[in-house]
């Protein structure tokens, strides 16, 4: 599968057939792991947990053995590094058939940070198990994609500008059409898809809005998004990421992140 094919096909996994995931996988995932960096230049460090030894579990996940944490120094721009780092794990974990499920909040978070060995100065925004999907999803899963409707995103018109945030993007170059089209299908917290592009010229103006309460944690999840957001863009279209905060005006919610220039 190439690139765009894993963004197209990778879905949220949340029943898993119950079988391990095989040393060879596990070998490819942990040498690829080491390999990441994200254009934020922020490191961040990825722990695998064997679910048994370590008494891990998220009352959404079933079937699983294996879990992944990130763990991120808390410094700027430190959630959108780890949302574009983990990304880029997540789709390779599904270019080996392994699923994952971005979790930032359904998990006993304390557990997963004293087994991830989370250090003063650092966060760890999420984690994920891994492992093969089941070939059908629980009740519990379907009712949960239901209410978060996980199947729908938000039209381009809406996400996507150019020059002010009233004016509908059009784009007839097919390599940023499909980088737009996978910043739309990210997967994102409670599917909120906080992620806005300004154009202006060759410069792709990321923003974020804000549309989630920030539930009192240390980092704000929906910087994460955008973070996933910039990964799937980049990986797609390439370009370099730069923070010169353009004139565009835009609302008292809605923050600018970082530009990619094409
Ligand atoms: C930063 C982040 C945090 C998330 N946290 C949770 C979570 O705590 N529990 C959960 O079941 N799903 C979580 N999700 C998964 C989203 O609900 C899911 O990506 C979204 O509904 C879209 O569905 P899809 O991934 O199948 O495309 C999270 C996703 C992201 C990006």
């Amino acid at each position: 599968m190439d690139m765009m094919e894993l963004i197209r096909t990778r879905k949220s996994v949340r029943t898993f057939d119950g079988n391990a995931v095989t040393e060879n996988d596990i070998k490819k995932l942990t040498e690829y792991i080491e390999t990441i960096t994200n254009p934020f230049g922020v490191p961040v460090g990825f722990v695998l947990l064997d679910a048994k030894e370590h008494s891990l579990s998220s009352p959404v996940i079933q079937g699983e053995h294996l879990y992944i944490a990130g763990k991120v120094p808390k410094t700027e721009h430190c959630a959108e590094a780890f949302g574009y780092s983990f990304e880029k794990m997540v789709l390779y974990a599904w270019s080996l058939g392994i699923g994952t499920t971005w979790i930032g909040g359904t998990m006993k978070r304390e557990q997963f940070e004293k087994e991830a060995g989370v250090r003063e100065g650092e966060i760890m925004p999420c984690i994920s198990p891994l492992g093969y999907p089941a070939k059908k999803r629980s009740i519990k899963e379907i009712g949960m994609r239901t209410a978060i409707r996980a199947d729908k995103r938000i039209k381009s018109e809406e996400l996507f500008f150019e020059n002010d945030l009233g004016t509908p993007l059009r784009c007839d170059d097919v390599t940023v059409r499909n980088a737009l089209e996978a910043v739309r299908l990210a997967p994102s917290a409670v599917n909120k898809q906080p992620w806005r592009i300004v154009k202006c010229g060759n410069d792709y103006h990321f923003y974020e809005k804000h549309t989630l309460a920030s539930g009192g944690a240390a980092w704000d999840v929906q910087k994460v998004d955008v973070g996933i957001a910039i990964c799937h863009f980049m990986s797609i279209a390439g370009g370099t990421l730069s923070f010169e905060k353009p004139e565009t005006a835009v609302g008292k919610d809605t923050e600018y992140i970082a530009t990619v220039t094409l």
